[in-house]
């Protein structure tokens, strides 16, 4: 299957009652476990790589491999970029075929956030794909970007930046935060708040570590998207790990490669009945 636009894939939570998963991919193996793990559950979603994740490849890369992996899927999947850094970025990832975008410039003081958000909205509008923009800062780790900040959203800010920007989804920061490190604890009458103020679904990132109950909780507000990456990222590295572990001359790559694949999908699989069918 093609993958699918983002547009469209909204509308299909929207019509299944769904929160979307967002999947980030680093290599093959992750890659091959999430769309492996969408088709098994026969449900659809995200799969995403950030933009410094991006300087490991390239979008042109990474689009080419998800095609790839999606040929014998029959699920619906938007290839996303995620926290996309710059406008360069964006740009390259429509061109190399990328279905949904985040342009997070939750960094920047208001009215830059807004203007930056405003220019991404504008061009990946023009091609038909919808943006994602984070008004707030999310903190933890993600990929090489270390946030120390930890803004939660103003939900004062909320309609106007919305209103201005024209963007598709809101990220917010009500607690959640990036990495394993620190468990997190949603602040639900912010999100109360934020979401009787924005005219567009809301998403949650740093979903790793994140209790399950609260991820369906947060459905009831509007939720449409929540983002897992540290959790595949340690059933990969935990793989080689433990086999290096038992064996110091291990060198099977091939055997390991396969089962890395394999504790991927048993994760996106796990995480996918707990957000959707508990
Ligand atoms: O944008 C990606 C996510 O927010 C990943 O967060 O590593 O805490 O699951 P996580
Ligand atoms: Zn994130």
């Amino acid at each position: 299957m093609q993958l699918v636009n983002g547009f469209k894939l909204m509308d299909y939570a929207k019509e299944n009652g769904l929160v979307l998963t967002a999947f980030n991919t680093t290599n093959y193996e992750l890659t091959a476990g999430i769309i492996r793990g969408y088709q098994e559950k026969g449900l659809g979603g995200y799969i995403a790589i950030s933009s410094s994740n991006l300087k490991l490849s390239n979008p042109k890369i990474i689009a080419d491999m998800v095609k790839s992996a999606m040929k014998e899927a029959s699920v619906p999947v938007a290839l996303h970029l995620d926290h996309g850094k710059s406008f360069e970025d964006v740009k390259a990832c429509i061109e190399a075929g990328f279905t949904s975008i985040m342009v997070d410039a939750s960094h920047l003081p208001f009215e830059e956030n807004i203007e930056e958000v405003r220019r991404t909205v504008e061009y990946c509008h023009f091609y038909g794909i919808p943006v994602e923009a984070e008004l707030g800062a999310i903190g933890g780790k993600e990929d090489d970007h270390i946030s120390e900040e930890d803004a939660k959203t103003n939900p004062e800010d909320v309609k106007e930046f919305v209103e201005r920007t024209s963007c598709d989804l809101l990220a917010v920061s009500i607690g959640n935060v990036h990495g394993m490190d620190l468990t997190p604890n949603l602040d639900f009458p912010l999100l109360e708040k934020i979401a009787a103020r924005s005219s567009v679904p809301l998403v949650l990132h740093g979903g790793s570590g994140i209790p399950f109950d609260q991820v369906r909780r947060a459905k009831q507000q509007n939720l449409i998207k929540v983002n897992y990456g540290s959790d595949l990222r340690q059933a990969f590295i935990r793989t080689f790990g433990q086999a290096y572990e038992r064996n110091h001359n291990e060198f099977d790559i091939m055997s390991l490669s396969k089962l890395a694949i394999d504790n991927v999908e048993d994760r996106v699989k796990a995480i996918i009945t707990e957000v959707n069918e508990k």
